[in-house]
């Protein structure tokens, strides 16, 4: 059967021959570490896979939350339609000023704004603004209401994307006390009953272990 070190090898062999050397990304990883922030980011293929649903939605307006440094945001932005712009969301100053730094770098400042604070005190200063794509992948334990925001902040045809839905499995846990858990069981459950939304949960392996992304479209009802 497969094991970790598989997930961890064939992510690999994806990434060389899908996602060539690009200094933009590895700079903005090697930043990033070198300025001591968790190691936290979505794999490259899982990058890759955020450009092509925001390339699919021809998104000229994305909404993430949870910047980290940037390296997310860097795969987002890039997608964005011409004249398109990105709004990320970091309750870090210093995770918010590596971010910046990256996205200079990557030339993307133009296109992006990291607006620094809590997710849910910054929120607010968005209404008004139609995102097309929002990718919410910050603390855990507001999940539901980020979800909430989301679909707020959305029209028919937004796509949502969750990172961190199954994390080894232990959504599973109906008995958990962990807040990230509990936070990703209540996302689950706001997921399912909100008549506005279709969606679905994909599991995955790779460098990052076994975890999951959920992925939910915006309907008109
Ligand atoms: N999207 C990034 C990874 C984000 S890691 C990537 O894939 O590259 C989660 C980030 O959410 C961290 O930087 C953390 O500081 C931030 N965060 C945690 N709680 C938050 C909150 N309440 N509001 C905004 N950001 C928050
Ligand atoms: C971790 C991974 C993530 O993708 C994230 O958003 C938060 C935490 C982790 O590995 O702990
Ligand atoms: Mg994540």
């Amino acid at each position: 059967m497969t094991s970790e070190r598989t997930w961890a090898e064939v992510d690999h062999f994806y990434a060389r021959l899908l996602v060539p050397d690009d200094p933009a990304l590895d700079d903005a990883l090697a930043t990033s570490a070198g300025a001591g922030l968790p190691v936290q980011q979505v794999s490259a293929l899982q990058g890759r896979l955020l450009f092509v649903l925001a390339t699919i939605v021809r998104a000229n307006r994305i909404l993430e939350i949870g910047t980290l440094g940037g390296y997310s945001t860097i795969h987002l932005a890039r997608a964005l339609a011409p004249g398109g712009r990105m709004v990320t969301l970091e309750s870090s100053t210093r995770h918010a000023e590596v971010a910046a730094a990256n996205l200079a770098s990557a030339g993307l400042s133009d296109r992006v704004d990291v607006v620094v604070g809590e997710a849910l005190d910054t929120l607010p200063r968005l209404a008004g603004t139609e995102f097309d794509l929002v990718f919410l992948d910050a603390d855990k334990a507001n999940n539901a209401d980020y979800l909430r925001w989301a679909v707020r902040l959305a029209h028919p045809g937004t796509v949502i994307v969750a990172d961190n839905v199954v994390r080894g499995g232990d959504v599973l846990d109906a008995g958990s006390i962990d807040p990230s858990v509990l936070g990703i069981r209540a996302f689950a459950e706001a997921l399912g009953t909100d008549r506005r939304l279709v969606a679905t949960a994909v599991q995955t392996v790779g460098a990052k272990g076994y975890d999951g992304f959920a992925l939910a479209v915006v309907i008109d009802r």
